[in-house]
């Protein structure tokens, strides 16, 4: 049977760990040759040999998407390695969980930078060459905190709720080239970020995040998700199985939004 994704050139975002390997990982593994970028250059050296050790077509390339021209320099790699870019994957965000009183311009400016304004930066980017594919598709990592209100998370959370409106934009703008755009909006999953999250110095925050997830029994499937939880989504979006689908949010949560 042929792979779902032979033939396509996919570039994903914040590819160095946790959901972007994973989805990256997962990629490769339908055909898809992929580029990997992140800022941080070490750890992403290391994922990219791990792939290619398994005996996948992967490039990497350090990228911070937060700069314009390292994200024209990332897009000009696929282009010039592989000659065109199908699937885009805007993944890379930081967290943050700075209370209002703590939150200076240049914070929240620097959040809405790497956890917003990248993603139509890169997209913008990559534009030219997704026009060129016969079935581009965009999908953009958002959150539920995109969707829901959390203490301490105006500026995470308000990026997040930006790139679920921008996705419909984008999804708008671009569907008369053929171009799909979605969004993928993860709850708790065990990742760097995740654990960061657990770390954080407002410990009201830290009882807060444990409790609404676990103590309180808010999470119908029990668990916490794992990256491979968000791949598979990921890979949906990104292949011609979602051939019709475009604009949407997918909520991938545990059940956790399903209830209050
Ligand atoms: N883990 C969760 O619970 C959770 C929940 C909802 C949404 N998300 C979203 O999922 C995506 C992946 O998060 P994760 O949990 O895998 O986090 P992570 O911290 O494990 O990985 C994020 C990656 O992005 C990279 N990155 C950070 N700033 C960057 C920049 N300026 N330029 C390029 N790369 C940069 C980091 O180096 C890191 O490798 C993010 O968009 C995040 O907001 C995560």
């Amino acid at each position: 049977m042929p792979k779902r994704l032979s033939e396509r050139v996919a570039l994903v975002t914040g590819a160095a760990r946790g959901i972007g390997f994973t989805a990256a990982r997962r990629l490769v593994q339908e055909g898809a040759r992929v580029l990997l970028s992140d800022i941080d250059e070490t750890v992403l050296s290391e994922a990219a040999a791990s792939l290619t050790r398994e005996g996948f077509i992967v490039a990497a390339t350090p990228c911070d998407v937060a700069k314009i021209a390292s994200i024209e320099a990332m897009v000009a790699k696929a282009a010039r390695d592989w000659g065109r870019i199908d699937i885009v994957v805007n993944n890379a965000a930081i967290s943050d969980d700075t209370p209002v009183e703590e939150l200076d311009s240049e914070r929240w400016r620097h959040v809405l930078a790497v956890n917003l304004d990248s993603v139509l930066n890169v997209s913008k980017a990559a534009l030219p060459h997704l026009k060129q594919s016969p079935s581009g598709s965009i999908v953009n990592i958002a959150s539920v905190q995109g969707i829901r209100g959390q203490p301490h998370a105006m500026a995470y959370a308000t990026a997040k709720g930006g790139v679920i409106n921008l996705t419909r934009c984008m999804a708008v703008d671009f569907g008369p080239f053929g171009i799909r755009a979605n969004a993928v909006a993860p709850g708790y999953i065990d990742t760097r970020m995740a654990e960061q999250k657990l770390d954080t110095p407002h410990e009201h925050k830290t009882d807060w995040f444990q409790d609404i997830y676990f103590k309180y029994g808010r999470m119908p499937l029990r668990r916490a998700g794992k990256p491979e939880d968000i791949a598979g989504p990921i890979l949906f979006l990104a292949s011609d199985d979602s051939l019709y689908v475009t604009g949407t949010v997918l909520v991938v949560d545990g059940g956790f939004t399903a209830t209050y």
